[in-house]
């Protein structure tokens, strides 16, 4: 079993459509029971908040599900998950001082780790943006999803 936490920004745009691309993944595998996934945001703006309309919409055109609320990360989600999977450096940033001990640091990692091209920094933050940045949120998720499943599974060593 393992369990890993999506972390973004606001908890409505990246890291909810992180847990739904990354959990239709393992239902199309049926490797749902190996996994526990859920997303949570640095800040605490839209606590209890579905998912921004504009994601739901691109999610819904490809049939994910986006099932969280949003909720703000808290100190023991560091020692509760395995992974805590980030989008970008200002998410690094505010996510490693809640890690107290070097194994939860290194439980820390980008999603863009995990592209399968090189040279993939960061996933954007599309809020203030068109529609094509919440496709373009979808399309870099599930590229990520398919390497984070891959080292999870141990085929992929990082
Ligand atoms: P997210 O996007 O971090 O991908 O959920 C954002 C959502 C809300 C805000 C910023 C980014 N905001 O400023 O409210």
């Amino acid at each position: 079993m393992k369990k890993i936490l999506f972390v973004c920004l606001g908890n409505i745009c990246r890291s909810p459509a992180a847990e739904g691309v990354f959990l239709d993944l393992i239902k199309k595998k049926n490797l749902e029971k190996q996994f526990i996934v859920d997303s949570a945001g640095t800040g605490d703006w839209h606590i209890g908040e579905r998912p921004d309309k504009r994601m739901l919409q691109a999610a819904e055109k490809r049939n994910v599900e986006l099932p969280s609320n949003a909720r703000q990360i808290r100190q023991e989600d560091i020692e509760h998950f395995d992974l805590i999977i980030v989008m970008d450096n200002s998410n690094f940033k505010n996510v490693y001082p809640l890690a107290s001990t070097e194994v939860q640091k290194r439980k820390i990692r980008k999603f863009t780790e995990f592209a399968s091209q090189r040279g993939v920094d960061i996933v954007p933050d599309p809020y203030f943006g068109g529609q094509e940045g919440f496709e373009q949120v979808l399309d870099l998720v599930t590229d990520c999803s398919e390497g984070l499943l891959k080292y999870c599974l141990g085929f992929d060593e990082k």
